[in-house]
């Protein structure tokens, strides 16, 4: 081939090129090892060296012009693979964004919350105690005897197995420093009143307590009732404390948390660890009367039981259901909805 055609070739593949390695295939074409101008140049000296002088001379010059036009198109595809790039990775700022979804508090969670910040700024201290107890704890300490009908109040789910706890009656009320230890069936606490023992067997009073927590009842659920459910247990414990002072403190926790009057009505009732006893019943607005709690007069066996002197006190005791508040808080009229975990409710708190 002559450097002229080589030169016209050259040209028009060059700039036929589609991409860099389709370019470094015609550039090794013509200058690689064995490339068409190369074969030129080797076979230079084989001519005479007039002639070796004229085709070396045109050779270089094709061989500079060929580097030349390479690298100009080199150059150009990088360009446009480049403004390519740039076009598909462009960013529409006029897009609308993504929605990012927030995780937030369970209702129950936020109610709990509100109800001990209320509580604390009244001096309560918050305690906690196990959901797995024993029978003494959960009901003889609280005057509940075995066998005796009240205990039928609270339908129990029982656990197998049993727990060696120091006989209670051994260690109270004088704290004798031999301890006999005796087997306790174990059981899912049916409310949280057993922490009120438990706290009041470490502490000396005056006392002020506020005990939140998950209770379990063997029975059958409906729109009022859970087999699992929270409580708030509260214990106050000081001298001369009288019904008085649980009507006060407990009007003003609810005045706090519904920032709205609502009706409260006591009824008379009975528990085995109050003495008197009432239950408590709240209204707001359109809503039915809704059972919220028990309460009443810390009863002097449970003092006793604690190892109380127990002239010397005096306290008031309630348990609340954390779901029954949030339920008249947000009118909410299946308590089964708390735990169903269907986004489209807890989307709303
Ligand atoms: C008790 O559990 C007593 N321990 C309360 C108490 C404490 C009385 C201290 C006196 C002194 P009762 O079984 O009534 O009492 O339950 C108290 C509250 O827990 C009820 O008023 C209700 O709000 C809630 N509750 C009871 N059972 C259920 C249930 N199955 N589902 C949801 N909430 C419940």
């Amino acid at each position: 081939m002559t450097l002229e055609k080589i030169k016209i070739e050259a040209e028009k593949e060059i700039k036929k090129a589609k991409d860099l390695k389709e370019l470094d295939e015609i550039f090794r074409k013509y200058l690689g090892k064995k490339g068409e101008i190369t074969q030129v140049f080797n076979s230079l000296r084989n001519l005479k060296p007039q002639e070796r002088k004229k085709v070396g001379k045109e050779a270089n010059l094709l061989k500079e012009l060929i580097e030349r036009l390479v690298r100009e198109k080199s150059e150009s595809l990088k360009r446009e693979l480049a403004d390519s790039k740039l076009k598909k990775e462009r960013i529409d700022v006029t897009r609308p964004g993504k929605k990012r979804e927030f995780g937030h508090l369970h209702p129950l969670t936020l109610v709990k919350r509100e109800v001990e910040e209320i509580f604390q700024s009244m001096g309560f201290s918050v305690v906690e105690g196990p959901e797995v107890e024993t029978e003494w704890y959960n009901f003889d300490a609280l005057n509940i005897p075995k066998d005796h009908p009240a205990r039928d109040m609270w339908d129990t789910f029982w656990l197998q197995g049993n727990q060696k706890i120091p006989n209670p009656k051994s260690q109270i009320p004088n704290k004798s420093k031999k301890l006999n230890f005796e087997s306790q069936k174990l059981l899912l606490r049916t409310h949280t009143s057993p922490v009120q023992i438990r706290y009041m067997e470490t502490h000396n009073p005056p006392l002020r307590i506020i005990v939140p927590g998950i209770a379990f009842r063997h029975e059958a659920t409906d729109p009022t009732h859970e087999f699992q459910f929270a409580q708030v247990e509260g214990l106050m414990v000081g001298k001369n404390i009288c019904a008085a002072h649980f009507k006060g403190i407990f009007e003003e926790f609810l005045t706090r948390f519904f920032k709205t009057r609502v009706e409260v009505r006591l009824r008379p009732s009975f528990f085995p660890f109050t003495e008197p006893s009432f239950e408590v019943d709240i209204k707001r607005g359109e809503m039915d009367w809704l059972e919220l709690m028990g309460a009443g007069m810390v009863h002097p066996n449970v003092f006793r039981a604690c190892g109380y002197n127990i002239g010397d006190w005096q306290g008031f005791a309630f348990g609340f259901g954390l779901e029954r508040l949030a339920m008249i808080k947000y009118k909410i009229g299946d308590i089964r909805m708390f735990r169903e975990n269907d986004l489209r409710f807890l989307k709303q708190f």
